[in-house]
């Protein structure tokens, strides 16, 4: 029986469990890596691959593996057909997760329940979808966290006592996303000030600048030809541009090796000018740095540490922009790729105890993680659409940006015709005033009204942001005192009886 954290990465995974001494460790898969690629293969006969063995059969069957899916998380659909067939971005990630669960069962023992992380600056619609992606692959997802919270944690249980405390600044660089967190680490007490980030940015971008690069040379010295457009040269140049960057990680030079429509090109690439052509892409990242700081109201002499957490922080410019920016050199001594899984597990026994109500002294896993207090922030404003006299719609904020979760506001509305039994509530999310250019949660129904109510009857509606970053709504209807029910229609999100199909077929499938 076990609890375990997964980090569900756009490139890879890792998953991580607590040891006996209540302290989160890594557990590699059935192959023995810590990382998982996520990338899905879907065969003719029911049958999934999961992992590097899907990157390997998309060289010879790009059109039947799935990769990045994170990125489409929140969307309807993954945007191209995979196997023919078109599919929600929840399914694919589930049937990584269930590999995943799969692999660390056969270690562990039964998998009773799960967190999953997801990155700082996912939206509500998104955060919502990666838990159903939890259920589709039969996953008891006991809660979600941060990627950067879960980072600190893991890095405040390193070592004998913990952390010393103070004022760290995560900067987290994945493969498909990017975050930048201000977390206060105390004994026994995180608290994230504020969150930055883009949830399109990462690693791949540099990838794909990368290819850019090579495929305008390749059609310069080949005599035209591009390879973008051939799916196999693709993903071949793909593969061959990531391997570059990451061997320039190390040393100063490289080549890059492109075949193509008969041509095979070898082109020497060097740190510097790898640097160059990605070199607008660290400066957001940049930028978004100094920007959380300015959101946490403080300056640089007030952050004890920077960490690195991601894979695309072993990139030497990401170091080195980072001591310029801030002045004092990045904390590398994390496992860059692990720490975050490590620190869902941790946030899973954290969540586990507070519900069993498991008081402390029990065992020594319980001392560690006793009276841990996780405080975090909403990383978008959660407003509500309201109509002016003059037509437009604007975007009013209930829950700054930033602020301290849970957190909740309630407001009253009123009913617009006699005996009207619903009353409709648009909720938002984002920063901009119009409520066109903000992201639509979904409608909140308000229903249940007593019957007869009079024209413009108030009714109560209170919207909050649970700790996890969920929207949560809640209705009254202030005439009677009676609760409403108040259900969120989001728009693009799957219906229980789609969870229900989409997991029978997950449940079908032999992955392996
Ligand atoms: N040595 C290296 N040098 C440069 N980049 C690297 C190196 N090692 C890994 N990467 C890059 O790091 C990225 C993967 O990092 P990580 O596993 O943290 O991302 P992820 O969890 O999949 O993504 P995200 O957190 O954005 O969802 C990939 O883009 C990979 O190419
Ligand atoms: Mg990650």
């Amino acid at each position: 029986m076990a609890l375990i954290g997964i980090d569900l990465g756009t490139t890879f995974c890792a998953v991580a469990a607590l040891d006996e001494r209540g302290r989160p460790v890594t557990v590699p898969n059935r192959d023995g890596d810590v990382l998982t690629p996520s990338a899905v293969y879907l065969g003719p006969d029911g049958t999934a691959v999961v992992g590097q063995p899907a990157l390997d059969l998309a060289l010879d069957y790009p059109d039947r593996v799935a990769t990045l899916v994170k990125r489409r998380i929140g969307y309807p659909d993954l945007g191209h057909p995979v196997a023919g067939r078109a599919f929600r971005p929840e399914t694919l990630s589930a049937v990584i997760l269930r590999k995943l669960a799969a692999d660390a069962a056969q270690q562990l023992g039964r998998v009773t329940g799960c967190v999953i992380t997801v990155p700082a600056y996912f939206d509500d619609t998104r955060r919502k979808a990666t838990m159903d992606a939890g259920r589709i692959a039969g996953l008891d997802v006991i809660d979600i966290v941060d990627e950067p919270s879960a980072a600190a944690l893991a890095y405040s249980l390193q070592g004998a006592d913990g952390a010393t405390p103070g004022t760290v600044l995560v900067y987290d660089l994945g493969g498909g996303t990017f975050d930048v967190t201000v977390v206060s680490l105390g004994k026994k007490r995180f608290r994230v000030l504020a969150v930055e980030g883009d949830v399109r940015l990462g690693g791949k971008d540099w990838d794909d600048k990368l290819v850019g690069w090579a495929a305008d040379r390749f059609q310069r010295e080949a005599g035209g030809a591009d390879p973008r457009l051939d799916p196999l040269s693709l993903v071949a140049l793909q593969a061959a541009a990531e391997r570059a960057k990451r061997t320039l990680s190390k040393v100063e030079q490289t080549t890059l090796t492109v075949s193509h429509a008969g041509h095979r090109v070898s082109m020497p690439l060097s740190r510097g000018e790898f640097e160059s052509i990605t070199k607008d892409l660290l400066v957001r990242t940049r930028l978004t740095t100094q920007q959380v700081l300015r959101q946490a109201g403080l300056t640089w002499d007030k952050i004890d540490r920077v960490l690195l957490v991601g894979g695309s922080t072993h990139m030497p410019a990401v170091g080195r922009m980072l001591a310029e920016v801030t002045g004092r050199e990045p904390d590398r001594s994390l496992a860059v790729s692990e720490v975050v899984a490590r620190g869902a597990a941790a946030h899973a026994g954290i969540v586990y105890q507070r519900e069993q109500g498991i008081r402390r002294g029990d065992t020594p896993v319980h001392e560690l993680l006793a009276d841990v207090i996780e405080i975090s922030v909403n990383a978008h404003s959660l407003g509500v659409e309201v109509k002016q006299p003059d037509g437009t719609r604007r975007n009013d904020i209930l829950i700054a940006k930033n602020t301290q979760l849970p957190a909740a506001v309630t407001r009253e509305y009123f009913t617009i015709g006699e005996g009207q039994s619903r009353v409709r509530v648009r909720i938002l999310q984002g920063e901009s005033p119009q409520a066109a250019a903000c992201i639509p949660v979904g409608e909140c129904w308000i229903d249940g009204l007593p019957a007869e109510l009079p024209k413009g009857s108030p009714v109560e509606v209170r919207c909050g942001v649970a700790a996890n970053g969920r929207i949560e709504v809640t209705a009254r209807d202030r005439t009677s005192g009676r609760s409403a029910t108040a259900t969120i229609h989001r728009p693009g999100g799957l219906t229980e009886a789609q969870l229900t199909a989409e997991a029978e077929w997950v449940r079908g499938l032999k992955i392996q």
